[in-house]
């Protein structure tokens, strides 16, 4: 377990505060370094005398303190800790966060964080089923900010249902759980699909969203690695503390990959289409009632191919996703001996048309010598499983 964390700990308006003083204590018998700010709601339920007494630290509540500002404090404050933990998460500053404002010290911290951000919810059930908690919290997990809870039981306001914060221990547990080591790696993960112009209007495309691969990049983003996203025409969202570089074609692709140094880790999840349009049209073709038009298709660059053959920089491990619609194993099999890729994440899409834009996957994990199958479970899930698998195999070799 990493003993050296240091949290920075924010303390929002909601009953449930008084367990932030026993948090504190266990993270600090825990030998974890805790700053705290406190919201002018957080102020109202437990005392900055209380909070500095059990950090043993300095207690943050205004934005515009000459003295704290004098060195930049909003920015500092998430610059010199790993992370940042927002227990009691309330209702209030979830929303000011899902909407980008910064009206206060918390808010304007969490705003300008580089760092891995966790909120630990605490409210009333009906305002966490209300529609609009439930988007923002929708719109924070889809930019890669992490949950704690909440539980169900019965609540400080005497009704029962889903509102309690989570259990000081279980915080504990879930952040050491998360940020056991931070891993020293270089990532590259491709996702998307590629577009291969026909003329300026017109294109061959294929049905990837993007959504495994940008999750992919997400979890090992979570763990510290250093990643490189490289992504095809895709609508899904992806956090802004990624590095991404858009591309459209698979030329740009390679293009993009090429100049990508020290690849530690490839993870080829990306569509990329095997052929591409000979000599696009500059201008958009005409309809004729008498001319087909003639396509010519040529191969595209082997992306995979490349990464897993090349001789100087080969990265350590070089995984590919392969959508079969027959045969699933064997077509695996065969495309991870012909590319001379280590590992592959094999689906069958015939089964599972939904597999193409929907949250959810079933994976057969093929290497040399093993077939490992991922029951339906989550994307989120399966980048999760996959980088901790690629941590093990990293440090077993
Ligand atoms: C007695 C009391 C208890 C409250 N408990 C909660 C709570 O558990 N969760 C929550 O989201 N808001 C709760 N609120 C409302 C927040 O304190 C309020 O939205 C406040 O503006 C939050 O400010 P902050 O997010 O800046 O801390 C409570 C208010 C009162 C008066």
């Amino acid at each position: 377990m990493n003993k050296n964390l240091k949290i920075l700990l924010i303390i929002s308006g909601g009953i449930a505060a008084y367990k932030s003083l026993e948090l504190i204590r266990i993270l600090k018998k825990n030998n974890i370094k805790v700053q705290v700010i406190l919201t002018k709601g957080g102020e109202k339920f437990v005392t900055a005398l209380s909070v500095a007494s059990l950090s043993e630290e300095k207690v943050y509540q205004d934005l515009f303190s000459l003295k704290d500002e004098s060195e930049m404090g909003h920015i500092r404050l998430s610059r010199e800790n790993d992370l940042i933990l927002v227990a009691p998460a309330s209702a209030n500053i979830m929303a000011h966060t899902a909407a980008g404002i910064a009206y206060d010290l918390a808010t304007t911290v969490l705003l300008a964080s580089n760092k891995p951000i966790y909120f630990a919810p605490s409210m009333n059930v009906e305002m966490w089923n209300n529609p609009i908690t439930q988007k923002n919290i929708k719109t924070l997990k889809e930019n890669n900010y992490n949950f704690i809870g909440p539980e169900s039981g019965s609540l400080a306001c005497g009704e029962h249902g889903n509102g309690r914060m989570s259990e000081p221990e279980k915080i504990l547990k879930y952040i050491m759980e998360t940020n056991k080591k931070k891993i020293n790696l270089n990532i590259l993960v491709t996702a998307g699909p590629t577009y291969e112009a026909i003329d300026p209007v017109r294109y061959l495309g294929n049905k990837s969203s993007g959504k495994q691969g940008i999750e992919i990049a997400k979890a090992f983003q979570n763990l510290g690695a250093n990643v490189s996203l490289v992504l095809g025409p895709s609508k899904e969202n992806v956090p802004s503390n990624i590095n991404t570089i858009n591309i459209q074609s698979a030329k740009d692709m390679f293009e993009a990959i090429k100049k990508i140094k020290n690849i530690d880790i490839a993870v080829c999840a990306a569509a990329v289409s095997d052929w591409k349009i000979d000599s696009p049209s500059k201008n958009k073709i005409k309809k004729s009632d008498t001319d087909k038009p003639k396509i010519n298709l040529s191969l595209n660059p082997d992306i995979l191919y490349y990464l897993s053959t090349n001789k100087k920089n080969r990265p350590k491990l070089v995984i590919g996703f392969a959508a079969e619609t027959e045969d699933l194993i064997k077509n695996a099999q065969e495309k991870l001996n012909k590319k001379n890729c280590d590992w592959i994440l094999a689906n069958d899409v015939s089964k599972n048309p939904e597999i193409f834009g929907g949250d959810n996957n079933s994976i057969s994990l093929i290497t040399k010598s093993n077939i490992e199958e991922w029951n339906t479970i989550t994307k989120k899930e399966v980048a999760e499983k996959l980088a901790s698998k690629v941590i093990e195999s990293i440090e077993k070799n």
